[in-house]
């Protein structure tokens, strides 16, 4: 069976009380149930991870990379300034897809920096919790 990371960075497990009205109310659970959920009625197994350590997540994926197909990743702030997980990924060769809730284009100036961009496949931003989701059919159907 297809397997793919989950990876959730800094923060990301106060997702349904932190900051509301820029991340909405959705928990980092629930979204791992909707990835989940549709990823089991495609065939795919989905490896979660969450941490607030860019070395927590380096570890998952050094760990687990091999035998996943690829991944789906919001780093949280780490995207902005992560350069030890950029090394990690950008030395995987699987294909990522980069999301974010928010959309980062209409926040601070800061937030526009993504140190891990221009070697992931895609980037979703702004659509909230259906972000993962879209980044899963990617998985799902990489063809079209
Ligand atoms: C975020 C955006 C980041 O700038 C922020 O630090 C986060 C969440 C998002 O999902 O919109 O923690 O990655």
């Amino acid at each position: 069976m297809k397997t793919i990371l989950l990876l959730n960075g800094p923060n990301l497990n106060l997702l349904g009380s932190r900051q509301p009205e820029i991340y909405g109310r959705t928990t980092l659970p629930e979204i791992i149930a909707l990835v989940e959920a549709k990823a089991k009625a495609a065939g795919i197994e989905v490896k979660s991870f969450q941490s607030n350590h860019e070395g927590g997540l380096i570890d998952f994926i050094q760990a687990e990379y091999q035998n996943a197909a690829g991944v789906i990743i919001n780093p949280g702030a780490l995207t902005h300034y992560g350069y030890a997980l950029r090394d990690c990924l950008a030395g995987i060769d699987r294909p990522i897809i980069e999301v974010h809730l928010s959309n980062l284009d209409k926040r601070e100036e800061w937030r526009r920096k993504s140190v891990i961009a221009d070697i992931c496949t895609g980037r979703i931003s702004g659509l909230g919790p259906q972000g993962y989701l879209l980044a899963l059919e990617h998985f799902i159907k990489p063809g079209i």
